[in-house]
């Protein structure tokens, strides 16, 4: 059976941009049409019943892919590699027009995504009355099972909520009150996104409502059942190798390796495997009429993209043996423990392979765990390192400590910011000629 689901058209009217702000206020077109309007145009009425429209599998309609602060370059980026022309960036949002096939491959394709998002319904909403009204125009029981589980999340900025939770209840209320009116039934609901996920974002009397495809974080790839200490997500661990401009071609060197995301991440990528493939739910599966057939096919098609050519080598290392017992764990359940070759060992230690090459380091940086002073020679340390060690490789770390990246004592060529948690950190690059020159730790 198709996935098919019906909308009630009931606002088309287009509208002006509104003083926008952030990422749910920024518009990418200006007046933006209404979803209503969207689906008239390319799917027209069901015969027969002139009110309501079918949404097809391959009906284009607004999307929008959520990730971190510093992740949306790496998300258009991505989007580009796979075909598709986003329409415009945010600061943790990437906007592009997309069918349901489309979710289906983006959710088990993107590294740095943490969810794709269906648009469903936008409007101008003054309260939460407005919102009620709104979100019960939305034909619900076409597209979530009567006896499913329903999780929504909202989010945004508006004068008459003070309590988010709020929000999450007056959609949720509109959601079960119309499928006990249309179908005599209504979905149970609660925080977990195992089911069907729907977030709302509210901002300036303006709000979406969408389907979360992915459901729970895509960042949960499945693989890092050990984390060990401060692990990096698996989705910021997937920008930082793509921004170090890894490539699978040359050799991936990764000391102080903790869980091993990013020699893991950076081992999906060169054996190009889907990360999805890794993850056994998807909110997208909970959609009424869910077609096993296209998403089991188009698992196949994504498992057949996978390089089956050695890359070069990827080399990670920590002077923990239990982290290294993770790391080396963790890479097994993402199937690439082949593809890694494990040391314990002080950083300084870790075989370099001949360049070129990217060697990437993320070493403690105080916040959470570390001494300063250890730290302070620890980045010293590692300056030497990659000046004596890693000639002709690209070098990266990854900190959130300004103060302790001076004490590397290299120049860097650039400084990329990522956010890890709350934290405000860099990626600092080193283009590591033979015979790089020093720099005063002053200047940095
Ligand atoms: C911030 S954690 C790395 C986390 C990792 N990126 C992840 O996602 O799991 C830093 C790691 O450096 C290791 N480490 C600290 N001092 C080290 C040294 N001198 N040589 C090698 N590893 C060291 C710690 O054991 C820890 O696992």
């Amino acid at each position: 059976m198709p996935i098919a689901w019906r909308c009630v058209p009931g606002d088309c009217s287009s509208f002006p941009g509104f003083p926008f702000s952030a990422d749910f206020a920024l518009p990418s077109r200006l007046p933006r049409r209404s979803i209503a309007y969207t689906l008239t145009r390319v799917a027209g009425n069901i015969p027969g019943n002139p009110g309501r429209i079918m949404l097809q599998l391959d009906t284009k309609n607004d999307l929008r892919i959520t990730t971190a602060p510093g992740l949306a370059p790496y998300v258009e980026a991505e989007l580009n590699d796979l075909g598709h022309a986003p329409t415009a960036v945010h600061e943790t949002s990437v906007e592009l027009t997309g069918s349901l096939r489309d979710c289906m491959a983006l959710n088990l394709r993107m590294r740095t995504a943490i969810s794709v998002l269906y648009l469903l319904k936008e409007f101008p909403c003054t309260g939460p009355e407005d919102l009620y009204t709104h979100a019960s125009t939305i034909a619900w029981e076409d597209i979530i099972p009567p006896d499913g589980y329903i999780c929504v999340d909202s989010r945004g900025d508006h004068p008459s909520i003070d309590n988010w939770m709020y929000v999450n209840q007056r959609v949720k209320d509109a959601v079960v009150d119309r499928m006990q009116d249309q179908v005599g039934a209504r979905p149970s609901s609660g925080p977990e996104r195992h089911g069907i996920v729907i977030n709302t974002y509210w901002r300036n009397d303006y709000c979406w409502i969408y389907l979360n495809t992915s459901g729970g974080k895509l960042s949960d790839r499945g693989y890092r059942r050990i984390p060990f200490k401060a692990p990096m997500t698996e989705t910021l661990a997937a920008g930082v190798v793509l921004a170090s401009g890894y490539d699978g071609s040359t050799p991936f060197v990764n000391p102080m390796c903790g869980s091993g995301t990013l020699a893991i991440e950076a081992a999906l990528l060169a054996a190009n495997r889907a990360p999805g493939l890794l993850r056994s739910n998807f909110g997208l599966m909970h959609i009424r009429g869910f077609d096993e057939k296209v998403w089991k096919d188009l698992r196949v098609e994504s498992g057949k993209q996978r390089r089956k050519a050695k890359p070069a080598p990827i080399v990670a290392s920590d002077i923990s043996p239990e982290a290294v017992s993770a790391a080396k764990q963790n890479a097994k359940t993402a199937g690439v423990d082949h593809l890694i070759e494990f040391h314990v060992c002080d950083f300084a230690d870790t075989p370099v392979p001949p360049p070129p090459g990217v060697v990437i380091m993320n070493a403690e940086y105080g916040q959470r765990m570390g001494d300063s002073a250890e730290l302070e020679r620890t980045y010293k340390r590692i300056g030497d390192f990659l000046k004596k060690q890693c000639q002709g490789y690209v070098g990266c770390i990854f900190t959130g400590n300004r103060e302790l990246a001076k004490r590397i004592g290299l120049r860097t060529s650039r400084k990329l910011i990522f956010w890890n948690a709350k934290i405000e950190c860099r990626l600092l690059k080193y283009e590591l000629y033979a015979g790089t020159r020093e720099k005063s730790p002053d200047t940095q």
